[in-house]
């Protein structure tokens, strides 16, 4: 199945005029239909070009529901209920949107255990893999931001948990979440720039994105098997995986509508439906499920670290080491094999990381107490030992299986036909 593509032959004038001073349709061929792919890549591959629809649907969903929204105290809740009663498909607009940035993230954390998988972020992947951290920290940053718009009860205390803890900072800690809210508590000068910032950073994220794909097109798509392929084992991305990844998004949109049509409230919180109130703190506050982890993670430090770093300062560090270690990923995973196929040792590591971020959520979802402070804790051992100890001394000591040579010789060798697409 190995693909020789015919080159672009416009046959129109009119195309050819505007190819020769604006080669993009040129462009959009090399990339969309003649681009070599592996052809063996299986539906964990789908969920790259899902996340590129999620984040235009966004995108599309937010500026229409900015068109009705009010970005101040006195005025944003209702607005809201405003979009939800009287605004034309005003409800389907803003469930669309809020359940969206679910679906958002969980396509996008399914893209990155694809990649942990497969080892997709070795090399001379690692710039991709890192402009993706990067992506993953404007969507947490947005998805924070956009949470605060509604000003219910949970957008309030979720703004002034997370930008207190700015405060830990020595020294300068005080200053800077002045400087958030633009005065001396969360209230309408933070509403007005979470506003601003929630409809800026989705434009600066396509930005990255578009680098994250530069990055992929450059040295092609890693694959199941993990091993450089040659032009005999890839074949044209259209009409392969144009028609699969329009099937992988018949599949997503089902389950998205099952959220908009028939439980558009089950992933909020029911609080934020209850106007912000500076006077009364609610019982539990919790973030979305999608920050769950890394809040289990800020609550597991609940002592001073080495004497000198304080329970509070220590919690926020593991939290945002807890991404900031996914960029080191390339360098601390120092096994040459890139496959969990080959890699049977890892496979179960992997597989252990996957259970302890489910436990790392269960934590996050529950009051700290008892046994699930000790459990929060333990777990968050284990997720830095995974990426701190573990990777770096079973690439050494590992032995992986036999990597095969290309996608056919495993079969071929046998005396069989080629192994079929995935
Ligand atoms: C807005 C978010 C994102 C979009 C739109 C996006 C888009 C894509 C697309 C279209 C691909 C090619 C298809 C595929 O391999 O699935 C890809 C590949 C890849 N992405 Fe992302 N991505 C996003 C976030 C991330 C994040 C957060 C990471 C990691 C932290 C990441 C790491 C990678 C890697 C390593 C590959 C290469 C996979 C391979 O070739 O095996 N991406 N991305």
């Amino acid at each position: 199945m190995a693909s020789d593509v015919e080159p672009l032959v416009l046959k129109s004038p009119t195309l050819r005029w505007i190819e020769h001073r604006l080669p993009i349709i040129g462009f959009g061929y090399r990339h969309l239909v003649a681009y070599q792919t592996p052809r063996n890549l299986n539906y964990w591959w789908n969920f790259g070009s899902l996340a590129g629809i999620c984040l235009m649907l966004q995108i599309v969903t937010g500026v229409v529901l900015a068109m009705h929204y009010t970005p101040h105290v006195a005025h944003a809740f209702d607005s809201v209920e405003h979009i939800m009663r009287d605004v034309n498909w005003g409800w389907l607009l803003r469930y669309a949107h809020a359940n969206g940035a679910s679906m958002f993230f969980l396509v996008v954390y399914i893209h990155i255990f694809r990649g942990l998988y497969y080892g997709s972020y070795k090399a001379p992947r690692e710039l991709l893999w890192m402009l993706g951290v990067v992506i993953l920290f404007l969507m947490m940053a947005t998805a924070f931001m956009g949470y605060v718009l509604p000003w219910g009860q949970m957008s309030f205390w979720a703004a002034t948990v997370i930008t207190n803890l700015f405060s830990a900072i020595p020294l300068v800690g005080e200053s800077i979440v002045t400087w958030l809210w633009g005065g001396f508590s969360v209230d309408n000068p933070t509403l007005q720039r979470f506003f601003s910032l929630h409809y800026l950073l989705p434009f600066v994220i396509v930005g990255v994105v578009f680098l994250h794909l530069v990055a992929l097109h450059t040295h092609g798509s890693n694959n199941p098997v993990g091993i450089d392929l040659t032009k005999k084992d890839k074949i044209p991305f259209h009409p392969y995986y144009t028609v699969k990844d329009m099937f992988g998004l018949a599949v997503f949109l089902l389950v998205f509508a099952g959220f908009v049509f028939f439980a558009p409230n089950v992933l909020g919180h029911p609080d934020n439906y209850i106007p912000a109130n500076p006077l009364v703190t609610p019982p539990h506050i919790v973030p979305e499920w999608y920050f769950l982890p890394f809040y289990a993670i800020l609550r597991a430090i609940t002592f001073d670290i080495f004497w000198i770093i304080p329970a509070k300062l220590g919690g926020v560090i593991a939290m945002f080491a807890a991404v900031g270690v996914l960029f080191f990923l390339p360098w601390l995973d120092t096994s040459k094999v890139r496959s969990a196929r080959y890699r049977p040792i890892y496979r179960i590591f992997f597989w252990l990381l996957v259970v302890d971020c489910f436990i790392l959520g269960y934590v996050g979802a529950h009051p700290p107490e008892g046994f699930l402070v000790t459990l929060g804790l333990i777990a968050t051992i284990w997720y830095f030992a995974h990426f701190l100890i573990i990777l770096p001394i079973l690439g050494k000591l590992e032995r992986p299986l036999p990597v095969p040579e290309s996608l056919s010789t495993p079969v071929l060798g046998r005396g069989m036909a080629p192994a079929p697409a995935e």
